[in-house]
């Protein structure tokens, strides 16, 4: 009576969306080992891969409160022992959170014979994100639990959708040894946004989904440009135009935060193009003596 799951990193915002898009990649993720206990407690019994820095708290940590509001909604009174197994890097902006929180409630709905479907499975993954950074957003976590591209078209009722993506997009991702906490960086977010912001953003995301849609890689390009919280988030990571830029003179076709940062996202057509895009990334990073990891995965 024992499964393990794998639930994987995620980009939320792609550029022009904050709080409403975000897509999975293939690696890294993280993965959680759930056992069914002769008693009703639920027990963290390992932990790796987080040099010692997470809770073992069940009340406190990611991969145990969605868990335990399933319970408490479903009515299931039933123990597991968890184990977690972080193959990703914290507060990295590649939704570790998210991955955890996913991956739990996810073991533990198949466990108990999936009494909801996974869908239904957001809102409780979405209270980990809540205990992570303070604020339930779900672009991370959604489309961590139902893979590929996703939309969050509304939280209030929730509504999310998975929007197709053409075959030859790549992303790369790179992720430079620094930490940037997610509650900070939505702390300095403004909380008015211009007329002028809000019509150039609209434009952007209505282009990301048709071009996402159309497979029209140009499109795609032209529409990954955010000008509310990149401006404003750019200032927590050092070097951010400089890799920027290196992306997209290596042939990106945009590049942006990925999440609330540290780590940097760019689009590429074509696996070829996404590995010299992170080539290029990673050592403009390295040009000033931070070092980075690149991932690229298909999306
Ligand atoms: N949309 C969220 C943000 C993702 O940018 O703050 C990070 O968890």
């Amino acid at each position: 009576d024992s499964i393990k799951i794998f639930a994987p990193a995620t980009v939320a915002n792609v550029a022009c969306g904050f709080d409403i898009f975000g897509f999975a990649v293939d690696a890294p993720g993280d993965e959680v080992i759930v056992r069914k206990r002769t008693d009703k407690q639920i027990v963290i019994t390992q932990i790796t891969g987080d040099e010692g820095k997470l809770t073992y708290d069940i009340s406190k940590n990611t991969v145990s409160v969605p868990i335990l509001k399933y319970l408490q909604y479903t009515q299931i009174s039933e123990g597991f022992d968890i184990e977690l197994h972080k193959k990703m890097p914290l507060g990295s902006g590649l939704g570790s959170s998210s991955a955890s929180s996913v991956a739990g409630v996810f073991a533990v709905n198949e466990l108990l014979g999936k009494p909801l479907v996974s869908k239904d499975l957001l809102p409780f993954s979405m209270e980990g994100e809540r205990v992570a950074c303070g604020s339930a957003h779900a672009d991370n976590v959604a489309p961590a639990l139902l893979g590929g591209f996703v939309v969050v078209r509304s939280y209030n009722p929730l509504d999310v959708f998975k929007v197709p993506t053409p075959s030859e997009l790549f992303v790369t991702i790179v992720h430079p040894d620094i930490e940037v906490n997610t509650k900070d960086a939505r702390h300095i977010l403004r909380n008015e946004v211009s007329m002028k912001n809000t019509i150039a953003q609209m434009g952007n995301v209505a282009g990301m989904i048709a071009g996402l849609m159309q497979a029209d890689y140009q499109l795609i390009a032209n529409s990954m440009i955010d000008f509310i919280i990149e401006p404003v988030r750019a200032i927590l990571i050092p070097e951010f135009f400089e890799v920027k830029n290196a992306a997209l003179d290596a042939g990106a076709l945009g590049c942006s935060i990925s999440g609330a940062g540290p780590s940097i996202f760019a689009f590429s057509k074509g696996l070829e193009t996404a590995e010299k895009v992170g080539i290029a990334m990673k050592s403009s990073f390295e040009k000033v003596g931070i070092i980075a990891n690149a991932y690229v995965s298909g999306i």
